[in-house]
């Protein structure tokens, strides 16, 4: 018990550390990887759904439900708060944010609402059945790609 508290208090330090040598070298690094880690969660949860509309997986209530949750949780969370003046690729290392997110704000706003919308709507396809999903599933990964195509800059 003594030991794992121990354990666990090094463990704080040395990350708090970690990430406080890191803001010193570049200021948007944390929020960079936090929307980076946002994002790849949403996409292990569209790709769970896609598997079942495309019947390469089975039909799970249960875990259709918790992707689609998890994806309306981390819509709900999505805000400017992530996405901090300075931080647009070119500025910021690692980011693929182009810097229209902060010139036509309001549109990106709007494209975070409608992603919530479909989120929603995907919520009570998942506690249906797949084909339900499947219906639902232009609607969510059209939210996906209309920011990207806008706002993320593609990898290549
Ligand atoms: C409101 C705009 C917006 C919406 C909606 C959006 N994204 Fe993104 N996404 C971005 C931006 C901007 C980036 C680039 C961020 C960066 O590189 O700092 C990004 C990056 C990503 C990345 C790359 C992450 C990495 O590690 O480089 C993935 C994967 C991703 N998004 C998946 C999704 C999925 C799946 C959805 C829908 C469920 C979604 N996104 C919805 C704006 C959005």
């Amino acid at each position: 018990m003594k030991t794992k508290l121990v354990a666990f208090t090094l463990l704080a330090s040395i990350s708090a550390f970690a990430s406080f040598a890191q803001d010193a070298a570049d200021p948007f690094a944390d929020v960079v990887e936090t929307r980076h880690g946002l994002m790849l969660q949403m996409a292990s949860d569209l790709g769970t759904l896609g598997g079942m509309a495309k019947g390469t997986a089975a039909y799970d209530q249960a875990a259709a439900t918790q992707a689609a949750s998890n994806i309306a949780a981390i819509a709900s969370v999505l805000s400017m708060a992530q996405f901090p003046a300075g931080s647009e690729t070119g500025a910021a290392a690692d980011s693929y944010a182009l810097a229209d997110i902060w010139t036509k704000q309001d549109d990106f706003l709007s494209k975070i609402t409608d992603l919530n919308n479909a989120a929603g709507m995907m919520k009570m396809a998942a506690a249906t059945d797949a084909d339900a999903i499947k219906g639902s599933m232009a609607q969510l990964g059209g939210a996906c790609s209309a920011c990207h195509k806008s706002y993320r800059q593609p990898e290549s």
